[in-house]
């Protein structure tokens, strides 16, 4: 009967062929939700063929070319849509040369874009996938504070570091937030922290990259800080649980578990032997506890660390990145 009822309704998912959004597409197809996913570049094979070999995707997703400074496109996309899910924005955690055009504008332009045309086609709730990266970049949070969902990143802070990632996803939360405050449209955020997991695209997206690059050794000394890391099936489950639930408000801080990077290579090293971890660790003071609980109170668990990590790990050897 739910099945039936969610197999009449369409969504919308923009960036649907990324790390998150595709294990979130898996899920809305399963559950029986007719899916126009938004892709730039919906012609290339190679980067959407995973999407297409999702259960029930022959009949039920639809792919739109879309870009976030587009809104034509966007909208022609989220057309006749009740619910959208906005996951596309710039994931470029390096230093870039221009960081307004290349990060801070897709992301901020393009989540006003997206909420447009979800008033426009009188979506029921938008989905904003936020991130971690908009909660806790601020260096006034009292030490030892819990970090939960009052917590706001600075922005003067983001841009005196030069945190552009962490200011385009501040920026466009407030967007997304403010646009619906002034407009009256239903908008929730999930904000997840460091998210692994396996992979449904061909290729390593930029955080999945952050656990090859340890397995290779690649930045020796390490500091020794605390890594939260998440699952993006249970980043998927979050996201849609957000959206499903009539009471879901406001934030949802979705993470997994703390883990100090040393205790990540060596349980990584138990697992997996033979890679060449880093060797040298830099102390770094750190007393960060972040909370899920408003999550939970959806009813959302996460699964143990070692399945996020062997399960990321199997599929980095399948496509042959390990
Ligand atoms: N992975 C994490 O650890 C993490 C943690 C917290 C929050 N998040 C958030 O989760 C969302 C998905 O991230 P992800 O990790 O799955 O990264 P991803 O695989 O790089 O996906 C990002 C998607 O955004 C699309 N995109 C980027 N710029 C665009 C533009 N100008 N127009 C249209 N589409 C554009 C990309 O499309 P193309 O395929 O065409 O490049 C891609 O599909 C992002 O909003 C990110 O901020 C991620």
């Amino acid at each position: 009967m739910e099945a039936e009822k969610k197999g009449r309704e369409k969504v919308c998912v923009t960036g649907a062929a990324g790390f998150i959004a595709s294990w979130f597409v898996e899920l809305l197809l399963s559950k029986g939700y007719i899916v126009h996913g938004t892709v730039r570049d919906p012609s290339t094979h190679e980067k959407n063929a995973h999407l297409w070999s999702l259960d029930k995707a022959p009949e039920n997703l639809k792919l739109f070319k879309a870009d976030l400074l587009d809104y034509d496109s966007l909208r022609s996309a989220i057309e006749g849509c009740s619910g959208v899910f906005h996951a596309a924005s710039p994931v470029i955690i390096s230093p870039v040369p221009d960081p307004e055009l290349e990060v801070i504008e897709p992301a901020v332009k393009g989540t006003s874009n997206v909420l447009k045309a979800s008033l426009e086609a009188k979506v029921k709730r938008v989905v904003y996938v936020s991130s971690l990266a908009a909660v806790g970049m601020n260096p006034n949070l009292p030490k030892g504070q819990v970090i939960d969902e009052t917590c706001r990143s600075d922005e003067d802070y983001c841009r005196k570091m030069e945190k552009w990632y962490c200011l385009s996803k501040t920026l466009a939360e407030k967007e997304a937030f403010g646009f619906a405050e002034g407009n009256g449209i239903d908008v929730v955020t999930v904000c997840p922290s460091l998210t692994l997991g396996p992979l449904l695209q061909p290729t390593v997206n930029a955080s999945s990259k952050i656990l090859v690059d340890v397995m290779k050794g690649v930045h020796d000394p390490v500091p020794n800080r605390i890594r939260n890391i998440g699952d993006a099936r249970d980043v998927a489950a979050a996201i849609v649980l957000a959206y499903e639930k009539p009471e879901a408000k406001g934030r949802y801080i979705c993470t997994g578990y703390p883990i100090k990077m040393l205790d990540l290579v060596n349980k990584l090293r138990s697992l997996y032997p033979g890679y060449s971890y880093p060797t040298t660790f830099t102390d770094i003071e750190e007393n960060v506890v972040i909370s899920t609980r408003k999550l939970q109170g959806l009813g959302w668990t996460a699964r143990p660390l070692e399945e996020t990590l062997v399960d990321s790990v199997e599929s980095f050897r399948r496509i042959g990145i390990l």
